[in-house]
């Protein structure tokens, strides 16, 4: 009986103990279950960014809350101290192996071995890998993009032998700051962790690493940029925002088609350029309100048909000249788009001295397109056509260092066969002839040269697009053969174009403003073939001189402000007014000047091919937050 009492009661123990391990597990499990998400935050989904998942007991609610880390992308100066999130450290994406660990960017290669990328030749397409965030791959992609392009310059700059450029002169880099999250505050739809960034630094970032737009509607929400085998859509989903998804489907190539880094490739993506009546100390159009000032010149607006037209007219060209750009069978190309006219004469130099990197994203809504000509036969073109013109106006000083640093550059030119990549060297020279005419022509400050500068880049404007439209002689140009194309094209704008914009300077205002100018810049008119000059009125008002012509005192408010109606605003009577052949010998100086540093610009930047600007200046510095998934 006692044996049957002490079996039963084992029996009851064994089973009680069972059953209470069982609830014990259960409730367990119940604890791990309230842990939700937490298998989309391993190391399968989001890479080495797994190392921040754990998970953490929340007495007061008895469960589980599951925490990860997601970087946050943003691009700013190499100086920046402070991210998104304060207080996180800044990872600056420099795509050495330091760079890599820090942002924690998987290496997608299985080729394995010590410091995997630099090996890689052939990059591998993952196309299993569908579980993975896309982030990781944008993440591997601008490291990568650091890392080739350094190394293709640094190749360069050894082929030449010349020492390569310092990485301070930089003023553009990518950032990731690491941020801590919790999947409660997930949204229902999205079942991994995404990566935070906002509107504007994603078109930066895809400028970034040669990617197109093809396709953005803000209406709909669509948008898709594609290119240098990657491809990124995007679209919106309720409860969070606009939703990326950034995939590789081919072969990056980081050469010579580097994006050079610069911080005006905030501006540039969006249709805005800095000119050189900007300072550049200044901040860039993404940093300001720049709807308020509509009427500066300080940017050039290019982003759209109607921008260029506003453009054209904050310039002061005439109504048929801005009404080409809208109106059916006009054309506003030669042989290259007009805009790029205006770009390479005012847009701000964005080389970047010892550096072989030429390209920048288009912030026309033209392409950029190299075959129909050569952009160094311009050059020898120009420089042809400036030594055979012996016009008297052709004959001043200034005229002289233009054909002595054209010959230079040409020179070196014919040195390189092929169209590009250009060496270091060269480039440098350009950077150098376009600097020397900057400190010339970028005088906003004072006030006058601004005003001589745009009424010269006016009238060209106006005079070129006559010329395309309206004159006979350009229609041979179609039917001319490629070897001679170059030739004949500058011929012309040597004598029709030149011609009327000499024409449209003979007033008494332009007069007053190129006697100013002529002080300013060349400290008046002095030897060369010419005669002195014969004021037409006396340097009799006050005794000295330099004062006398000292520009009026003008705030750079003011300057933005009027810029629009300088050539109606006249400044003070106290001037000496230059006689009509002074005149035109100052204004053709502008002009040669303008037109030199056009080629120069356009020679030492470049665009991609495919690259064109679909509409969206309004995204300008905009903070709007999106998401990659
Ligand atoms: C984020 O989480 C990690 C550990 O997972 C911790 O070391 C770090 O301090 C946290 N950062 C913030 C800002 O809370
Ligand atoms: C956006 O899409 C809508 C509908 O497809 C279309 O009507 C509109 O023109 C598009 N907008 C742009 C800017 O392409
Ligand atoms: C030029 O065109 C604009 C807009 O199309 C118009 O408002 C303005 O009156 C025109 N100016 C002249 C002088 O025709
Ligand atoms: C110019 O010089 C004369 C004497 O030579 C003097 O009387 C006059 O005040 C001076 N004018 C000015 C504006 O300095
Ligand atoms: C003219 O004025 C400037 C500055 O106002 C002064 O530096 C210069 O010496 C003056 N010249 C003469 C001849 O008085
Ligand atoms: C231009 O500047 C002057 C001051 O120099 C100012 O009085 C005027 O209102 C400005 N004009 C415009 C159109 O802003």
């Amino acid at each position: 009986m006692a044996d049957n009492e002490v079996i039963l009661a084992g029996i009851a123990l064994v089973i009680s103990s069972f059953a209470f391990l069982t609830s014990l597990l259960q409730v367990f499990q119940q604890y791990y279950a309230s842990a939700s998400g937490y298998a989309s935050c391993k190391a399968k989904v989001i890479g080495p960014w797994a190392r921040g998942t754990h998970r953490n007991f929340k007495w007061k609610e008895l469960r589980f809350e599951v925490r990860f880390m997601t970087p946050v992308i943003f691009l700013a100066p190499p100086s920046a101290s402070g991210g998104p999130i304060p207080d996180e450290p800044l990872w600056e994406i420099r795509g050495d192996k330091e760079s890599w660990e820090q942002t924690m960017t998987p290496i997608n290669n299985q080729l394995g071995g010590e410091w995997a990328p630099r090996l890689n030749s052939k990059e591998l397409v993952h196309t299993a890998d569908n579980e993975k965030s896309t982030w990781l791959d944008l993440l591997n992609a601008l490291q990568t993009r650091e890392l080739k392009s350094k190394d293709w310059s640094a190749e360069v700059a050894n082929d030449e032998k010349v020492s390569l450029g310092g990485e301070g002169d930089r003023t553009l880099v990518v950032f990731v700051q690491k941020k801590n999250r919790s999947w409660d505050t997930m949204p229902a739809n999205v079942k991994k962790p995404y990566a935070t960034t906002t509107i504007c630094h994603l078109i930066e970032m895809t400028a970034f690493l040669g990617l197109y737009w093809k396709e953005v509607n803000r209406s709909t929400h669509r948008y898709r940029a594609e290119g240098n085998g990657y491809i990124l859509t995007g679209e919106h989903l309720a409860d969070l925002g606009i939703m990326f998804t950034f995939q590789k489907t081919g072969v990056a190539v980081f050469k010579e088609s580097s994006i050079i880094p610069v911080d005006e490739i905030k501006d540039m993506c969006f249709g805005y350029v800095p000119t050189i009546f900007r300072d550049k100390a200044q901040k860039g159009a993404n940093l300001i309100a720049v709807n308020e000032e509509p009427d500066t010149l300080e940017f050039l607006q290019l982003g759209s048909i109607d921008e260029v037209m506003q453009t054209m007219a904050i310039m002061g060209c005439n109504n048929n000249t801005v009404k080409h750009f809208k109106q059916e069978g006009s054309r506003v190309a030669h042989l290259f788009p007009v805009a790029f006219e205006v770009l390479g004469m005012l847009g701000r130099v964005m080389h970047i001295r010892r550096n072989p990197w030429r390209n920048l994203p288009n912030p026309t809504v033209w392409h950029w397109q190299r075959k129909p000509f050569q952009m160094s036969k311009m050059l020898a073109a120009f420089e042809k056509c400036i030594d055979d013109t012996n016009n008297k106006e052709f004959s001043s000083p200034h005229i002289g260092r233009i054909r002595t640093t054209s010959k230079r550059i040409v020179e070196m030119l014919k040195g390189t066969q092929k169209q590009g990549p250009f060496g270091i060297p060269l480039l440098d020279a350009l950077h150098d002839a376009i600097d020397e005419h900057d400190q010339i022509l970028g005088r906003a400050e004072q006030g006058d040269v601004m005003k001589v500068v745009s009424h010269v880049v006016r009238y060209h404007l106006q005079a070129v697009l006559d010329l395309v439209n309206k004159n006979d002689e350009y229609k041979k140009l179609d039917s001319a053969q490629p070897e001679e194309k170059e030739q004949l094209f500058m011929g012309l704008y040597f004598s029709a174009v030149r011609e009327k914009v000499l024409e449209a300077s003979t007033d008494q205002h332009m007069a007053k403003y190129a006697s100013r100018v002529d002080t300013l810049l060349w400290g008046g008119y002095s030897g060369g073939s010419n005669p002195t000059p014969t004021p037409k009125h006396t340097r009799t008002k006050t005794n000295n001189t330099s004062s006398t012509l000292a520009p009026p005192v003008v705030s750079s408010h003011h300057l933005r402000s009027n810029s629009s109606t300088m050539l109606a605003s006249m400044a003070s009577d106290d001037v000496v007014t230059l006689d009509s052949d002074n005149t035109e010998r100052i204004i053709n100086d502008i002009w040669c000047t303008l037109v030199f540093r056009m080629l120069c610009w356009l020679t030492l930047h470049d665009f991609h091919k495919k690259d064109v600007q679909l509409p969206k200046s309004e995204l300008i510095g905009s903070r709007l937050p999106v998401y990659i998934a």
